[in-house]
């Protein structure tokens, strides 16, 4: 696969944790729906540092367990710290592709995967059927990804709608479809899932001083493409500087998409 673009610091853990504590609140009757409950086995698949990972540990109780998967050795690494921290000891960290985990196939009552298909142009079928197959009769394959071609951020700065254009050629280059959001309910039909729900809405949230975003995590990758020069990065900067010094704080649209697919019993 194209190597994963975001560059995971600091202020990107605390923008997943702050993402994670958002999904927790909003979509909690769809987790139950899907399965998500005390003693329940769950993959956290493309997991990033683990923000949702604890969540999900939370909710299976020490009956249950999760199992934490991601390709990038360096997040894993994290998401295991932060559950050896929170006392978490029913997560597993597990280094693997999304469309090929290593985990048992059959066993899980639901996988998971976060905004990842939105990184995995051309793969995004691959990786659905391996979810589905990974599951157990009964168990659910549950998506969420964005429409990316559609975010907006209000006020208006040119310097950082410059950022966004060049960070959605930087995807469109690569192949990957930020719509793919948009696809979720086709991705779970065409694994051999029953969909039993796809949903949709506008996440409408101040960002927190500080937190910049994907395109700004993907910067350097940006800049190595020639997509944009190290200046552009420079005026970037400056231009959350000033939003960051202004008292009514940028507000973010972003539309979110939910997917469940249940493998038929
Ligand atoms: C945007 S982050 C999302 C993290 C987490 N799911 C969340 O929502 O907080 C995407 C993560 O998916 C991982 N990833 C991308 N493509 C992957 C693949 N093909 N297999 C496994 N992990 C992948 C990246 O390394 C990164 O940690």
């Amino acid at each position: 696969m194209a190597s994963y673009a975001l560059k995971l610091d600091d202020e990107e853990v605390r923008r997943y944790r702050t993402m994670a504590q958002a999904a927790v609140a909003v979509e909690r009757d769809l987790w139950e729906a899907a399965g998500i409950r005390r003693a329940a086995a769950v993959a956290d698949v493309g997991c990033g540092p683990g923000a949702v990972s604890v969540l999900l540990a939370n909710v299976v109780g020490s009956e249950g367990q999760v199992w934490a998967v991601d390709a990038d050795p360096h997040s894993v690494k994290k998401a295991a710290a932060l559950a050896a921290r929170v006392g978490l000891p029913n997560v597993e960290t597990v280094v693997g592709d999304a469309a090929a985990t290593g985990l048992p196939v059959g066993t899980l009552d639901v996988a998971m995967l976060r905004h990842v298909l939105a990184h995995n142009g051309g793969r995004e079928q691959a990786i659905v059927d391996h979810l589905a197959s990974l599951v157990r009769p009964g168990g659910c394959v549950y998506l969420v990804d964005a429409d990316g071609t559609a975010v907006h951020v209000r006020p208006n700065d040119r310097d950082l709608d410059d950022m966004h254009d060049r960070y959605r050629e930087f995807h469109r280059r690569r192949g990957n479809d930020i719509s793919v959001g948009l696809r979720l309910a086709e991705l779970l039909h065409e694994a051999g899932l029953d969909v039993v729900d796809f949903t949709g809405r506008y996440r409408i949230e101040q960002s927190e001083p500080g937190l910049r975003g994907p395109a700004w995590a993907a910067r350097e990758a940006i800049v190595k493409t020639g997509l944009a020069t190290p200046a552009d990065v420079g005026r970037w900067s400056a231009a959350f500087k000033r939003a960051d010094s202004r008292p009514d704080r940028p507000t973010w649209f972003i539309p979110m998409f939910i997917g469940i697919g249940r493998k038929l019993a």
